[in-house]
């Protein structure tokens, strides 16, 4: 692979030091790493391959020469710089909210769409955290006995909210086992101890905008309007790592012992089901590995076409930046070709 200059919009933040990471542990082919942030982060050093490198401040002016830029600041960022990034001939790989239901912006998971991502026009969005781990869950599924149904029940970590989130619960926690009185900023109740029934805003429907994000871009990913898929976002006291409740009813019977063949030999996939040792997929092992990893495989008992899972990932890595270099991956793979 030719090397290629990466800027990394958002570097100081909790995903953007992970998509740092990402780059050095893939051995991605970089020549050159652009670190932006905000102008109070200008002048901080960020570690990348053994160097130190220096943080920018974000202008339009910050993607000269760059080829792909991931963004990762928030929605307002990218609203208000992808498109200087792409006049300056970048790909923006953007992990926002800000275009991932535009009809010309391509909403890509490389186990899923991976053909999607060759129909950009400058800009691929990644999907939402809890979007990803689902949809790669899915997708044989829905290849091998179509889905007419899901129903999804999310238990998803602090660090998705960001670094401020993650503060304010170790705080918390502090406070409350030294008995003293806890503060609240980033969430509109208690984190610590406490499961929150509200991600985002709630929206005009009674659903909260992170729910029916899951909603609208699983349909768009799997590319099928007709999906009837439900869900049910919650807040959770656990640092890193989103775990789903899932429940699918599929077009024709799908057996268990084959679904589970077939996750086991799929890329990006890691089975971990072995009830009679108490072994199923738990948010801290998302700290260790990067698969999606998926268990509690089970036939429902009151609808014959029913299956039940739970699935866990990291938020920050599969279901934040791992994916977005993934994408970059996938396109510098085929410029190779
Ligand atoms: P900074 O650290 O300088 O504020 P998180 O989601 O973990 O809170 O991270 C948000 C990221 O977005 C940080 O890197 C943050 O930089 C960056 N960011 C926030 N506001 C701006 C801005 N106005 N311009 C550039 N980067 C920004």
């Amino acid at each position: 692979m030719g090397e290629v200059n990466i800027a990394v919009v958002g570097a100081t933040g909790a995903v953007g030091r992970e998509m740092v990471k990402v780059l050095e542990e893939r051995n991605f082919p970089v020549a050159n790493l652009v670190l932006l942030a905000s102008q109070k982060s200008s002048g901080e050093f960020l570690k990348f391959n053994g160097k130190k490198i220096e943080v920018s401040e974000l202008t339009k002016n910050s993607f000269k020469n760059i080829d792909f830029a991931l963004f990762s600041a928030g929605s307002s960022i990218s609203k208000k710089y992808a498109t200087h990034a792409v006049t300056a001939g970048a790909v923006v790989i953007d992990n926002s909210s800000a275009f991932r239901m535009d009809n010309q912006v391509p909403l890509v998971v490389p186990e899923v769409n991976p053909q999607d991502a060759f129909k950009h026009n400058g800009i691929i969005a990644n999907p939402n955290c809890s979007t990803i781990q689902l949809v790669v869950a899915l997708k044989p599924v829905y290849d091998k006995a179509g889905i007419k149904r899901i129903i999804v029940s999310t238990y998803q970590s602090v660090s998705g909210t960001g670094k401020k989130a993650i503060d304010e619960l170790m705080e918390q926690t502090k406070a409350i086992l030294n008995k003293k009185k806890i503060k609240r900023e980033v969430y509109p109740h208690q984190i610590a101890f406490n499961i929150l029934p509200q991600i985002d805003e709630f929206e005009n429907n009674a659903f909260t905008r992170e729910e029916m994000k899951m909603i609208h871009e699983t349909k768009k990913i799997m590319h099928d309007d007709d999906i009837k898929i439900t869900a049910t976002a919650a807040r959770v006291p656990v640092l890193y790592g989103h775990s789903e409740s899932v429940y699918l009813e599929t077009e024709k019977i799908m057996d268990i012992k084959s679904l589970k063949q077939i996750y086991l030999k799929m890329p990006g996939i890691k089975l971990v089901d072995d009830i009679h040792n108490a072994k199923y997929p738990l948010a801290i092992m998302s700290e260790i590995y990067d698969e999606v990893m998926i268990g509690r495989l089970r036939k429902d008992l009151a609808v014959k076409n029913g299956i039940n899972m739970w699935i866990v990932a990291n938020n920050l890595r599969k279901g934040a930046a791992l994916n977005a270099v993934q994408i970059a991956e996938l396109l510098l793979g085929s410029q190779e070709k």
